[in-house]
């Protein structure tokens, strides 16, 4: 079955360890490739969007394994360079190895990228970064192919863009010359990939700021480095201690990483504090709703923590305001919330939360990651029985929440 039943209405209490960053670990494995050697990522999340990622560098040629949570990718014979339509519709950072492929073989063709179904997600930034650098790019219905020896150029994004960014930057490290990224995305999943690029013996430069400059080398080193927390999982967590009143512990907090979010965690009435490098939240004086708040590129309010916090939003009485911004449609889950009881009324990129009504458990559907999260938090806060279908959708980016929320008090099993 591909169900999650939760008993919810009760307050979550405990310590919960964060998992590695889905977000951050998938860059370092395209980042791997253009290494002809054997890379590793310690800590790495035992995911699905992973273990896709990982299916598709073996059959580019790519050896890999696993000890425990550390991921092993030799990289020496992965000189395939198609991927096919059916691989890379699993998931979004596909998209990211037309850049690494280029780097290491100077051609690449592959279907174009899925993803959650959270709007247009068109891949143009991407394609415009990979053009300045040389690269000579045909567009078919199903497939993009991609040739040339790259040279390094100046590439100015018109608006900010995570994976574009990304792509860019794997591109460019083995590219001739020089090459600057402005207006590039400030995320930490960005930063993480510049600094395992790096490790392998990049010359990126860049302060975390919105420019990067990159030095094209020759050839890279194995790659080496210890995944980060997940910031969304992290934030995740949270909403659900908000969601329920309740107190947790996160013993491995993504340091710095999550500022934006607790500003509104404190506005909505809950505090938290750093003790020995854990992160001790307290949920139960929640009882502010937030007049207005609008996702934005980092550092602002991420937009994957938007539908967690509307699951926490829907029980504080008063009136909330959400503004989506970065994605055209992110909004599913606050429909199902509405099943439970809820009052969200959406329109366009509006959320407009009437909090207080009391939610009631009942069938539910998750349509993608993190509408799909919310519904379980939901459902925490709910009285009585929820079935949450669509798991499927969930384990793309949490690698044990029906254990982890279970560690925090939760009655939750998967089916
Ligand atoms: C990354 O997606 C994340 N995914 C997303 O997390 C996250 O929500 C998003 O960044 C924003 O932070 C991964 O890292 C695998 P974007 P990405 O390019 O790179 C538009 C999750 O739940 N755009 O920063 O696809 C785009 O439509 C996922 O873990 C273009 O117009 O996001 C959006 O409106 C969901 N043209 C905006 O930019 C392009 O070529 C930001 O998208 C690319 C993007």
């Amino acid at each position: 079955m591909d169900d999650i039943r939760i008993e919810g209405g009760r307050p979550l209490g405990g310590t919960v360890a964060i998992q590695g960053s889905k977000n951050a670990a998938l860059p370092m494995m395209a980042a791997s490739l253009l290494h002809r050697g054997v890379s590793v990522l310690k800590g790495c999340p035992r995911i699905a969007d992973v273990f896709c990622m990982e299916e598709i560098l073996k059959k580019l040629g790519a050896c890999t394994w696993w000890i425990d949570h550390d991921l092993y990718m030799d990289c020496t014979n992965a000189d395939k360079t198609e991927i096919s339509g059916t691989d890379t519709g699993k998931m979004r950072s596909s998209v990211i190895l037309l850049g690494a492929l280029l780097g290491r073989s100077h051609r690449g063709c592959m279907g174009y990228p899925g993803g959650c179904v959270i709007g247009e997600r068109p891949i143009d930034l991407h394609l415009t970064a990979l053009r300045r650098l040389g690269a000579e790019i045909e567009e078919r219905p199903f497939f993009v192919a991609a040739c040339g020896e790259l040279e390094g150029a100046e590439i100015i994004f018109p608006k900010k863009s995570v994976g574009a960014t990304e792509q860019g930057i794997l591109a460019a490290v083995l590219a001739a010359g020089e090459t600057s990224l402005v207006n590039c995305a400030r995320e930490p999943e960005v930063q993480w990939l510049c600094r395992y690029l790096r490790g392998m013996g990049a010359k990126i430069a860049g302060d975390g700021g919105d420019c990067i400059r990159i030095t094209g080398v020759e050839s890279l080193n194995a790659g080496n480095m210890q995944v980060p927390p997940d910031r969304i999982v992290a934030g995740t967590y949270l909403c659900a201690c908000a969601a329920t009143r309740g107190c947790i512990t996160i013993e491995n907090p993504p340091e710095g990483e999550l500022d934006a979010f607790l500003e509104v965690y404190r506005k909505m009435g809950g505090q938290y504090h750093i003790k020995s490098g854990k992160l001790l939240a307290d949920g139960t004086g929640i009882c502010h709703p937030v007049p207005f708040l609008e996702t934005e590129e980092y550092p602002g309010f991420p937009t994957d923590l938007q539908s967690p916090l509307l699951a926490a939003l829907v029980t504080i009485p008063g009136k909330s305001h959400i503004m989506e911004m970065i994605f055209e449609d992110r909004y599913k889950a606050a429909y199902e919330m509405n099943r439970m009881g809820a009052w969200i009324t959406v329109a366009g990129k509006d959320a407009w939360v009437e909090g207080g009504y009391p939610l009631h458990g009942c069938t539910v559907y998750a349509q993608e990651l993190r509408g799909g999260a919310a519904l379980i938090l939901a459902a925490l806060a709910a009285e009585g029985k929820t079935t949450v279908k669509g798991y499927s959708f969930i384990r793309r980016g949490y690698e044990h929440i029906c254990e982890d929320l279970r560690a925090l008090g939760g009655i939750i099993v998967k089916d």
